[in-house]
């Protein structure tokens, strides 16, 4: 388990960040910190207290994980990390660069190859559907858009970019992240330097 750095609580104003929000799909090949990596999946799922995360969620039942795929990160070697939300930590999954294959898996999307850092939210429906049957379905999706969202504005806070990636074949993402059968990824985000 690798700890992250502290998030740093402050940053531009909110609407500032809301007025520069635009998708990004070109990045500098420079590194990213590791504070930006903790500020980042702190604002995607970080905890704010004790119980709860950066973003609402339908009976605070949390049906996200959060993985990280490192690919160029000062202090992180390259590979796919799952964010522990109540650790603020990383927890090595695959000691392999993917960016590569990933890209594959979403219609050779350049940008996930090239970006430092790839977010990839995974949902474990039963979570919520167990509390809220069909409807918990589009309730996870929902939230997903929240946590992406934070992702967008917390990206233009730093000058870093990122676009939201909805278009990849959702098996094979699972079979080249060695999903378990309840985790179903939805959605794609590369971010880098602009
Ligand atoms: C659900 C969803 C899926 C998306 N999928 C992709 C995608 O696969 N590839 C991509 O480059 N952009 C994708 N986008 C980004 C949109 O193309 C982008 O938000 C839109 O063009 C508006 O531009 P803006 O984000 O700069 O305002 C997606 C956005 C959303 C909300």
């Amino acid at each position: 388990m690798i700890k992250l750095p502290r998030a740093d609580f402050r940053g531009k104003i909110i609407e500032d960040c809301i007025r520069e929000r635009m998708s990004k799909r070109y990045y500098r090949a420079e590194p990213l910190k590791i504070e930006e990596v903790a500020q980042i999946l702190w604002a995607a799922q970080g905890m704010i207290n004790k119980e709860k995360r950066s973003a609402p969620s339908a009976g605070a039942t949390y049906p996200l994980k959060l993985y990280a795929m490192c690919g160029n990160v000062d202090g992180l070697e390259k590979g796919l990390y799952l964010y522990l939300s109540q650790e603020h930590a990383l927890e090595e999954k695959i000691n392999e660069d993917l960016r590569k294959s990933l890209c594959k898996c979403a219609l050779n999307q350049e940008w996930i190859e090239k970006a430092a850092l790839v977010l990839i939210f995974v949902a474990v429906y039963k979570r919520t559907t167990m509390y809220y049957g069909e409807r918990g379905t589009m309730y996870v999706h929902i939230e997903t858009g929240h946590s992406a969202q934070n992702v967008y504005l917390e990206c233009v806070s730093m000058g870093l970019g990122t676009v939201a990636v909805g278009a990849f074949h959702p098996g094979e993402v699972k079979k080249l992240l060695l999903l378990s059968k309840e985790e179903e990824p939805l959605y794609i985000m590369p971010i880098g330097r602009i």
